[in-house]
């Protein structure tokens, strides 16, 4: 629309001016907010922007992917895939209190992206760092704009101790609708436009227990087979977002072909709420319910059990950590 346009006109203008003929660097989460931003200022300033993505291993099955191939794609931005997914087990194990989660996840998230963007900017110098700050959170932190230090770390070598970027925040005057409709104009993939809010600790967060590689596997399966149904059955707009939880420290007795299974139990939990702050469980249709059991069950070999989580928010949080 005629508004979209102009807002992208605006935007691009006033971070081209912004920048000048500076270098700037983004890093991607695979959500919307951060490939929007990403991809304005990809357009203000095509290559002098270079965005970086640390791969965690906590991220949904084919989501690595819409950043590295279709994000690329639709953009042309310059891509730098730090792929963490060793390091981060490493430092998640045995760990299964969920504060702790959170708190290792965070940590190892930005000295990984620290040392990434300290590497891009011992290339070349780096002025600006772009965030993918929407209106509601300027409100909230009381409107303040400005810079953000990055130290870089001595196994790095060879690079200045401190690099310090002024930020760049194209979407600070945008809603988060605003931001989707944005970022669909400029042709970004649908699944990263459309993308229900997800969790920064993402997957760790969704088994309950210590995070593993094989049970990282065996909930990635089992959470696409749930959003693929979701998703066939149209009802993603329905939904505010859909955990899909491993209890991987419960195992329960099945039977399957001619045998006994002792498996672990996976958990739906399809909310309906307006800002997450309160939630009610979605009224799924029994028949999506009954497939995405059925294939569930079928179809991940660790798991021989789905159950349907029916609390509201509160007392019930979302996410079950
Ligand atoms: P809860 O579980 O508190 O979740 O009802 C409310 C909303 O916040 C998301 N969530 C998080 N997002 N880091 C995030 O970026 C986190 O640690 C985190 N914990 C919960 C959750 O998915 C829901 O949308």
């Amino acid at each position: 629309s005629w508004t979209t346009a102009s807002i992208i006109d605006d935007t691009v203008a006033a971070v081209r001016e912004q920048i000048g003929e500076g270098r700037a660097i983004c890093g991607l989460s695979g959500g919307v907010d951060s490939a929007v931003a990403a991809a304005l200022v990809q357009r203000a300033i095509g290559d002098r922007l270079t965005c970086v993505f640390v791969d965690l291993g906590l991220l949904r099955s084919g989501e690595r992917e819409q950043v590295e191939k279709d994000f690329v794609a639709a953009t042309g931005a310059n891509l730098h895939v730090v792929d963490a997914r060793d390091r981060f087990l490493g430092a998640l194990a045995g760990v299964t209190d969920p504060e702790e989660k959170r708190k290792i996840i965070g940590r190892e998230f930005i000295r990984v992206f620290e040392a990434a963007t300290a590497e891009v900017a011992a290339e070349e110098h780096v002025g600006f760092l772009v965030q993918g700050t929407l209106y509601p959170d300027v409100v909230e932190s009381g409107g303040g704009s400005g810079t953000a230090t990055i130290k870089s770390h001595h196994n790095v070598g060879g690079l200045p101790d401190d690099i310090e970027f002024a930020l760049v925040e194209p979407l600070r005057a945008l809603f988060k609708d605003e931001v989707r409709t944005v970022g669909a104009e400029l042709g970004l993939p649908e699944v990263i436009v459309n993308r229900q809010p997800f969790p920064g600790p993402g997957l760790g967060i969704r088994i309950i227990g210590e995070v593993t590689a094989e049970r990282l596997e065996t909930l990635r399966a089992a959470d696409a087979i749930a959003r693929d149904e979701l998703t066939t059955a149209g009802l993603d707009a329905e939904i505010w977002q859909c955990p899909v939880v491993l209890l991987a420290d419960v195992r329960s007795v099945g039977v399957q072909g001619d045998g006994r299974t002792y498996g672990h139990p996976i958990v739906l939990r399809p909310v309906s709420s307006e800002d997450a702050m309160t939630a009610d469980w979605t009224r799924l249709p029994y028949d999506v319910l009954e497939r995405i059991s059925t294939r569930i069950t079928n179809e991940v070999a660790e798991v021989n059990r789905v159950v349907l989580d029916v609390t509201s928010k509160p007392p019930g949080t979302i996410e079950w950590e």
